[in-house]
């Protein structure tokens, strides 16, 4: 099974997608998360993304695509959940040529829908483990114990550079131009779902594995 999750800044990709990873086993594809260790990194990808990152632009279609097609075998059997990608239209005919050249092809595109004024505080609140990535949020998850990941128990958390407000409002409206015009292409193939992002993590992940499980 292969899956989009589609959604602005701070619907709750990366949270969905996470979960579908420990209870499925499913592989996370996120475009956002390759960039940030690029970033990291200090590769040549990571050296051009960085500053575009830190605006809340987009990167280019080509590094974002390449990147794809050099995990997409790693999910092979398992099923990819792509989060964060695909953003432009561009990108959504690239993964239909590298999903079809490996005989694969998308199950469902599920889009979080979502009140975007919630989400500036969604993701301003938002901190991860330094160690293994698990997401937290000042507000909405805290790690059962104060100051310890739940995961791995490290006691190093960090926050995205691009979390601010005014960076956030324009990953917003990237979002509003350039991601959400691609919904009719999949939307002509029936692959699109609906979940409804403002409820509960628990309920939106009930929502998801209900369209997953095909009921
Ligand atoms: P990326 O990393 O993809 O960021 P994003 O799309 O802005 O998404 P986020 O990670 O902010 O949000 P999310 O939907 O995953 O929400 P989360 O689950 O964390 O991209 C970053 C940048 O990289 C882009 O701006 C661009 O520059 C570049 N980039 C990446 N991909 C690209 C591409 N394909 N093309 C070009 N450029 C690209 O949730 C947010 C918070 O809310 C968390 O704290 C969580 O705990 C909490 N939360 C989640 N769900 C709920 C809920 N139901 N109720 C209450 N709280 C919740
Ligand atoms: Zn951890």
């Amino acid at each position: 099974m292969n899956i989009i999750l589609l959604g602005p800044p701070g619907a709750g990709k990366g949270t969905q997608a996470q979960r579908l990873v420990s209870e499925r086993g499913m592989v996370q594809l996120s475009t956002g998360d390759m960039l940030r260790e690029a970033v990291a990194a200090g590769t040549p990808v990571g050296l051009q993304a960085k500053a575009i990152m830190a605006a809340g632009e987009l990167v280019s279609d080509a590094i974002v695509s390449a990147l794809i097609g050099e995990r997409l075998d790693s999910s092979a059997g398992r099923g990819a959940i792509f989060d964060g990608f695909p953003r432009t239209q561009p990108q959504a005919e690239a993964l239909e040529i590298l999903l079809g050249e490996r005989g694969r092809a998308l199950d469902s595109v599920i889009e979080l829908d979502v009140d975007e004024d919630a989400l500036v505080e969604r993701i301003t609140g938002r901190f991860s483990c330094a160690e293994c990535g698990t997401g937290y949020h000042d507000r909405f998850k805290q790690p059962k114990v104060e100051g310890t990941c739940d995961v791995c128990g490290s006691h190093e958390f960090k926050r995205r550079p691009d979390d601010n407000e005014a960076t956030v409002r324009t990953r917003m409206a990237e979002y509003r131009a350039k991601t959400a015009p691609i919904l009719p292409f999949y939307e002509a193939r029936g692959l699109v779902r609906r979940v409804d992002g403002m409820a509960s993590v628990e309920e939106v992940a009930g929502q998801i594995d209900a369209i997953l499980d095909g009921a």
